[in-house]
């Protein structure tokens, strides 16, 4: 009888961990230009006026055939929803927030050059940080005594050149 119970308590162990494992690796869904729980063109003009330096870009508007083709990894072919050319961290915010409100899936970009295609889903929603890329020197920070270099996430840095 015992070893009946222990036998039944196993496999309840074993049940609902396999349920709960299933549950953490379902890919989470989210909504695709295919769906209609996708933004429509007044959501996006409403994201864009309250943001008038940064660019929103969907199917269709002048910009696209480029903003569709960021990324320079040619094993990746995947079209994303819309794209976003972010110049602050307002914007950043603004798109974040969006991507939540809307269910989308956020994707980030900066050069393309990401190995394994981190950067673009199919109908994702692409935030691109390409028009951060101050890069700011300041030789008297306290940090380092050599002095600092700031790169936003779209400057491109010369390989060769030390950081510090
Ligand atoms: C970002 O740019 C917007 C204009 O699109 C401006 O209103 C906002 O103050 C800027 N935010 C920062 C942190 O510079």
């Amino acid at each position: 009888m015992d070893q009946e119970l222990s036998t039944i308590v196993t496999w309840i162990l074993l049940l609902s961990n396999a349920l709960v494992m299933g549950q953490e690796f379902t890919p989470r869904s989210y909504c695709t230009p295919e769906d209609s729980c996708w933004p429509t063109t007044d959501d996006f003009d409403e994201l864009q006026s309250l943001n008038p330096s940064m660019e929103v870009i969907t199917r269709g508007d002048g910009g696209w055939a480029e903003a569709s083709n960021l990324v320079l990894n040619r094993r990746i072919s995947e079209t994303p929803g819309a794209v976003v050319y972010v110049r602050n961290s307002s914007h950043v915010q603004a798109v974040v927030k969006f991507s939540q409100d809307y269910n989308l899936n956020l994707k980030i970009i900066s050069s393309g050059h990401e190995f394994i295609g981190r950067n673009i889903a199919p109908g994702c929603l692409l935030l691109s940080v390409a028009y951060m890329d101050e890069i700011s020197t300041d030789l008297s920070c306290p940090e380092h005594s050599s002095g600092c270099m700031n790169v936003e996430p779209g400057g491109l840095v010369a390989a060769g050149v030390q950081s510090c």
